[in-house]
């Protein structure tokens, strides 16, 4: 059990019956006893990146997606890879969460849900180039390759194998024994 951890997940499909969001709601529904997973629903909503429109008054998606962040313990992402990178409406998510600072240093840690042969790696790379650019904080023991099927999700979009199901939930136990283990770490600079 851990005390109040609040994990953010975000993906990077919009797709509905996508792999990626059934891993991120397998992530919320079978959460360890004090985690709390919030599902950041705004991908589809959110501008196109305008360093103009980073100013005060800020876009309320653009407020949402940063106080989500800022609320978050950690985030969780998990996301497609399209023509060989990142999908666009994902990468604008992270190119927004530069201005703010809300990402800077915040434990953060990905699941590659891809069953493709080449695995998705080209994206993954990227997103580490990107969550290294940003000054995240990259749970590398979290941070792992889970594929899954479409064959594998149930109508309540929720993956029903019960070893990917456990992968999962593992992914969150490290999150949260990192941030934990910060925790810890930080209380003893205080004192
Ligand atoms: C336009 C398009 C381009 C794609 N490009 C790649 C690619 O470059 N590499 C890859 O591994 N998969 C690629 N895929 C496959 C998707 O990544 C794969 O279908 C993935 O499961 C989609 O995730 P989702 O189920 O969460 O929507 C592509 C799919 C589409 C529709």
């Amino acid at each position: 059990m851990w005390s109040a951890f609040r994990v953010l997940l975000l993906c990077g499909s919009l797709r509905e019956g996508s792999t990626n969001a059934a891993v991120l709601e397998t992530a919320r529904v079978w959460a360890p006893e004090g985690v709390e997973c919030v599902i950041y629903d705004g991908l589809a909503r959110l501008p196109h990146f305008n360093p103009d429109m980073d100013r005060e008054p800020l876009d309320h998606e653009v407020a949402a997606l940063r106080s989500a962040i800022a609320d978050a313990d950690a985030v969780l992402m998990s996301t497609p890879e399209y023509a060989g990178a990142l999908p666009g409406s994902f990468k604008n998510v992270l190119d927004w969460s530069v201005g703010g600072g809300e990402i800077y240093g915040k434990p953060v840690a990905w699941i590659n849900a891809s069953t493709g042969f080449a695995g998705a790696v080209r994206a993954h790379e990227s997103l580490r180039v990107v969550l290294g650019f940003v000054g995240a904080d990259i749970v590398e023991p979290a941070c792992t390759h889970i594929p899954v099927s479409r064959q594998v999700i149930g109508d309540d979009g929720v993956v029903e194998d019960l070893q990917l199901r456990r992968a999962i939930v593992t992914v969150l136990s490290l999150l949260a024994a990192h941030v934990e283990t910060r925790r810890v770490r930080d209380q003893h600079e205080v004192e």
